[in-house]
């Protein structure tokens, strides 16, 4: 989203600023105390007296708000522009880890959403990303210390933690985290996080050994109970050479969509949004399954990110080695039929996206007994075509989602075969991607993807599958508006 500032009157800076004294309960007198100018100035500007005040006398009364006048720009255009975060005061707490890099960004993010960011960079983060660009995305000062004479005089730290209508922790590091655990204010992140009264919403990075440890389970447990928001992490390569597993920082935008949700202002708030994800595993006997080497780690990306912006969501899920997602209703099925059905059930919903790798085959007779080996050479295995679940929603004539869209994963001539899906399968959309070994999308972290609908092909650069989820829930939510 970007902002035209030309269309910004003087009306909607007044507003804005109005918004922000209520929000911050400072009065008429105060803001003319702190900001120098008169009393009547300040009373005829707020009231809408004074026809056009300059923007220098507005940025004076902003600069008494503690804020700039980009941030001002920012809260006065918002609204018109629909931004979930429009009017709202995030405080952003950087901790120190290589994920801090990434932060940088998610000011980018909040900010394009309407939020005025304020930031406080933990000492440690100072030594993987600079206050000054920090301070140069966010337009305005970034607080680093509890002891800080300057800081604790201009704004100090209760009144951080009090104007904050958001408290953003990301990354929110293993010691950071044991140190809110412990209720422990030995710096400013961890007075402003004790002193806040406003949700608070951790995005954890750290090695997957140190996230998995005992210590840091008991730890988020604990700031969980203590009603703590946490989005990620994710799964995935981390900085260190060859180590993987869950302890990435959440992407940015999956980071913002989360504070917007906070709000409940999600662009698919009162939307039922059902989702297919994982494999599915057709029994041939007791033990033996068909099945595919589907992770689920798209359809769950999406099944959250839909949730994230207000959606209600019904995923139904095949068997996977992958959490549930937070906010999300979750059906567990093990095969083609029981997807179907479980589909079906959830109908009516706003949008489908069928991210599921479903069997095309099961087994024609699946056995009641384990199947022995027996002279004469190994059993005949006799298949049968498994429901196709996204061509069934798509051609429903009752209650037909008004989106459904499917994923084409192909090995060869992928925008062809895709394109082919489209009109055979009756969807809206189809997701194309290469799943050849040498893309790495099976069971993989990152996503090259194809948006092929009747109106063209759209390409994505490569993205982690959390980012690809979040785009399409975004395209998802412009196509339902
Ligand atoms: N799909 C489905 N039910 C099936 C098979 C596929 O809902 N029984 C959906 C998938 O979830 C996906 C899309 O159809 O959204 C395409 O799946 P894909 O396996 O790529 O295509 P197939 O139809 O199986 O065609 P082929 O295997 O020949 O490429």
């Amino acid at each position: 989203m970007t902002m035209d500032k030309s269309n910004i009157d003087a009306v909607s800076l007044v507003s804005a600023l109005r918004r922000r004294l209520e929000t911050v309960g400072m009065s008429a007198a105060q803001a003319s105390l702190r900001s120098g100018l008169g009393r009547s100035v300040v009373a005829d500007i707020l009231s809408g007296k004074s026809a056009n005040p300059g923007i220098s006398t507005l940025a004076k009364i902003a600069a008494a708000l503690g804020i700039g006048v980009a941030d001002l720009l920012a809260a006065a255009g918002a609204p018109e522009m629909g931004g979930g975060l429009a009017g709202r005061t995030v405080l952003l707490v950087i901790g120190g880890g290589i994920a801090a890099y990434k932060s940088l960004d998610l000011i980018r993010r909040l900010r394009e959403r309407g939020a005025l960011v304020r930031v406080v960079m933990t000492k440690a983060a100072t030594e993987f990303v600079t206050p000054l660009a920090a301070g140069a995305l966010s337009g305005g000062r970034v607080f680093t210390g509890l002891f800080d004479r300057d800081d604790e005089h201009d704004v100090g730290h209760i009144r951080l933690a009090r104007e904050a209508d958001a408290v953003v922790v990301a990354p929110a590091t293993a010691d950071l985290m044991a140190r809110m655990a412990a209720g422990r204010t030995d710096d400013l992140a961890t007075a402003v996080l004790l002193a806040t009264r406003a949700p608070v919403l951790l995005a954890p990075a750290m090695n997957p050994k140190m996230w998995s440890h005992p210590a840091t389970v008991r730890n988020v447990a604990t700031l969980r109970a203590d009603g703590i928001r946490f989005v990620g992490p994710n799964a995935g390569e981390m900085a260190e050479r060859g180590e993987v597993g869950l302890g990435r920082m959440a992407e940015p935008l999956e980071i913002a969509a989360a504070v917007e949700a906070i709000f409940g202002g999600g662009a698919l708030a009162g939307r039922h949004v059902i989702v297919t994800s994982g494999p599915t595993h057709e029994p041939i006997d007791p033990v033996r399954y068909l099945g595919n080497r589907s992770s689920g780690r798209q359809g769950h990306a999406i099944a959250a990110a839909a949730a994230r912006a207000g959606a209600r969501v019904t995923l139904v899920a095949g068997p996977v080695a992958i959490p549930d997602p937070p906010g999300v209703t979750v059906v567990h099925v093990e095969t083609a039929g029981e997807m179907l059905d479980a589909v079906t059930a959830a109908l009516p919903a706003d949008a489908a996206v069928f991210a599921a790798a479903v069997a095309d085959w099961r087994a024609a007779r699946p056995q009641v007994e384990k199947i022995k080996k027996k002279a004469g050479g190994p059993p005949a295995l006799a298949l049968t075509e498994n429901p196709d679940i996204l061509a069934t929603v798509a051609y429903r004539k009752k209650d037909r989602p008004r989106l459904v869209i499917g994923f084409a994963a192909e090995t060869q001539d992928l925008l062809a075969n895709a394109t082919k899906k489209l009109k055979a399968k009756g969807a809206d959309w189809i997701v194309a991607n290469d799943v050849s070994p040498e893309a790495g999308v099976m069971g993989g972290e990152q996503n090259t993807v194809h948006i092929i609908s009747a109106s063209g092909i759209e390409d994505w650069p490569r993205l982690a599958k959390g980012e690809v989820a979040e785009r399409l829930v975004a395209k998802i939510a412009a196509a339902l508006a």
